[in-house]
């Protein structure tokens, strides 16, 4: 083997050996580098007869391109191996769920909502909505509650800065409001719930100035005080998630309804902790009654013809109740702590067939 076949052996062995670009690059240099074998092997062509040079001169082009190819050739390959390396580890498997723990949960006040649609859809009740900002007719007036009635004094109520006409529209105090514009636009039978935010000026541990109620409405030809009862008991007995639930209708006073029930369920308070449904205790949990007259007619309906009931829940209380949570001002304070400690997983969905709370 002549001399140079066997430096062409050695380089072309070294390129191949090169685990790295750095290791190639240093074959590079120590071959076709300044000072490299092949480019002092180049030089020396000055150095001979023009005989030798003709027979050497292509001889040492040849090894110069033999190189120079395979060290692009194995450029390549390192190129290659290096991506397929970082493909290989940076590999993201689309089909794992976002995050391996979900980090934020659903307030109480989401969870208790969706629980009250949930029973109601289950009964036959549809979801209306209405403003938060509202004239005094729908909030007051409309619902039998004329501007010297002393149920406006109870209602704490925020109101805006008068109006041209001397009017002034006021942050409901109620989801009652939703009860006439209902009325207002659908023919009976109705059946509805309302949840919403309401706002009234009181601030301690069981009020704050924005809350949230859940209305309910059934108007036709033909539903009683029976029905009023049967559908509140079926909705504890759904959301207490208890078989029985002790119920005690107390007559009552609200200028929209006559008559007037206030609605306590039986309870039993052990080491500090209420339990729902048995015991010689009672919490009110709602008003009701049959809508008033004066009520249907100011939504423009025939109340010779057509009657009903309505009621009124907050539905902060109930969260309140059902999952024993003391203060309701901590319900809006945003605290992550609280949150982690009474919020619920955004995979368990309220649902009647699966269980509501799990
Ligand atoms: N709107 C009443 C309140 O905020 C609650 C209420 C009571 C609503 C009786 C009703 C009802 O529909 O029939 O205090």
């Amino acid at each position: 083997m002549s001399d140079l076949q066997a430096l062409e052996t050695e380089i072309t062995a070294a390129i191949e050996a090169a685990g790295d670009m750095a290791a190639l690059e240093a074959v590079r240099v120590a071959s076709l580098g300044k000072k490299g074998s092949v480019s002092a092997l180049m030089k020396s062509l000055g150095g001979m007869s023009p005989d030798e040079r003709k027979e050497m001169g292509p001889k040492l082009n040849g090894l110069k391109q033999t190189i120079g190819e395979a060290i692009a050739a194995r450029t390549q390959g390192l190129r290659n191996a290096e991506l397929e390396a970082r493909l290989a580890e940076e590999k993201i498997d689309v089909t794992l769920p976002i995050r391996p723990e979900s980090q934020g949960t659903i307030h109480p006040v989401s969870q208790v909502w969706d629980e009250v649609v949930q029973i109601f859809a289950d009964l036959g009740f549809s979801v209306a909505e209405g403003p938060h900002i509202e004239t005094d007719f729908y909030n007051f007036e409309a619902l039998n509650i004329p501007p010297e009635h002393p149920a406006r004094q109870e209602h704490d109520t925020f109101y805006f800065n008068p109006r041209d006409d001397g009017s002034r529209m006021v942050l409901r105090t109620h989801t009652s409001p939703v009860q006439i514009r209902t009325m207002e636009t659908e023919e009976p039978p109705i059946r509805i719930i309302a949840p919403g935010r309401t706002y009234r000026c009181d601030s301690d541990q069981t009020h704050t100035p924005m809350f949230h109620q859940v209305e309910g409405l059934v108007i036709d030809e033909t539903t009683h005080l029976g029905h009023l009862k049967w559908c509140l008991e079926e909705f504890c007995k759904a959301f207490f998630e208890v078989d029985e639930v002790k119920m005690r209708f107390r007559a009552s006073h609200f200028p929209f309804t006559e008559p007037s029930m206030e609605i306590d369920i039986g309870c039993s308070w052990e080491g500090g902790q209420v339990k729902i449904g048995t015991g010689d205790d009672w919490l009110e949990i709602l008003g009701s009654g049959m809508v008033h007259p004066k009520v249907i007619s100011a939504s423009g309906l025939d109340p010779e013809k057509y009657q009903g009931f309505a009621f009124g829940m907050g539905i902060d209380r109930i969260a309140m109740l059902k999952y024993g949570i003391p203060d309701l001002r901590a319900f809006f304070e945003a605290d992550l702590r609280w949150l982690r400690h009474y919020g619920f997983s955004a995979f368990d969905v309220p649902e009647l067939a699966g269980g509501l709370s799990r």
